[in-house]
């Protein structure tokens, strides 16, 4: 007997049933979880090795799995991106200095179902500049959540993001999108964070994917660093990033990385 997979799109997109919503909102809400955890942990002088350290510890007393160690050779539970860093910061040594901003992405797997979440920290005091950018990146994520419902398209949510980041003379990267998840990590379709109205895969009821947009404060352009993972603004400017994982219902979405403490939004810091 054939395995069932469930239904997909002409694109690839799998549908899944209103009964995994349920699994997706354990792995969500994890990671969330440990989100709002980690924000005692983030403060000047401390390392992100530390902060990645306390992440994988709190994955391994959940009695979760971490989704990113081992993944195509990535060694760490986050990916902890400073000030420049687009995304795919790998934790290290390196201290957090005053002022410095920071995404930290956790993708959590609880019962076979993947978890992906990221928000921005500061340690010491949040300079104003990097607020704005901050608060532009958060809201270009929730605009393009907003859009998300049967009928429109994933162009639709593109252009809401890149639209409303543009209109505040900031870039979005395109080097970098969201993506399908579920039982797997990353899956079809490539959630691009910039496009035009009524173009691409059109959203159904039952699509699991992330949204998560990169804003610049200068030019959009990326470039890779040697250690084949670190992804920096070619201009080297400030960038900032969000990500929630959510399903798609017959009305609109549902997050699944709901902050369970409300503090996605402002940054906070221990300090
Ligand atoms: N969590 C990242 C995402 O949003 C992927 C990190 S892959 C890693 O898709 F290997 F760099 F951790
Ligand atoms: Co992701
Ligand atoms: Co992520």
């Amino acid at each position: 007997m054939m395995e069932h997979r469930g239904r997909q799109t002409k694109d690839g997109i799998r549908i899944y049933d209103p009964s995994d919503f349920e699994g997706m909102h354990a792995a969500g809400k994890l990671a969330a979880q440990i989100l709002d955890e980690v924000i005692d942990h983030v403060f000047v002088g401390q390392t992100t090795g530390a902060i990645d350290g306390v992440i994988t510890q709190m994955i391994e007393d959940a009695g979760a799995k971490s989704a990113t160690i081992g993944y195509k050779g990535y060694q760490h539970a986050s990916c902890i991106s400073i000030n420049h860093v687009v995304c795919h910061g790998i934790p290290g040594d390196k201290k957090l200095k005053d002022g410095d901003i920071l995404n930290i992405d956790v993708t959590v797997i609880v019962d076979g179902w993947y978890g992906d979440n990221s928000r921005m920290y500061v340690a010491g005091k949040l300079p104003r500049k990097a607020e704005r950018l901050i608060d532009v990146t958060h809201d270009a994520l929730m605009r393009g959540i907003e859009i998300v419902k049967p009928g429109n398209t994933f162009g639709d949510i593109g252009h809401a993001i890149q639209s409303f980041v543009e209109s505040h003379r900031m870039s979005v990267v395109t080097d970098f999108c969201g993506h399908g998840l579920g039982r797997v990590f990353h899956a079809p379709p490539n959630v691009l964070h910039y496009g035009r109205p009524g173009t691409g895969a059109v959203l159904e009821p039952g699509m699991f994917f992330t949204i998560e947009p990169m804003v610049n404060l200068g030019r959009a352009e990326t470039k890779i660093l040697s250690d084949d993972w670190t992804a920096v603004t070619r201009d080297k400017s400030l960038s900032a990033q969000f990500e929630h994982s959510i399903g798609v219902t017959e009305t609109g979405c549902e997050i699944f990385t709901q902050s369970p403490a409300g503090k996605f939004h402002p940054t906070y810091s221990r300090d």
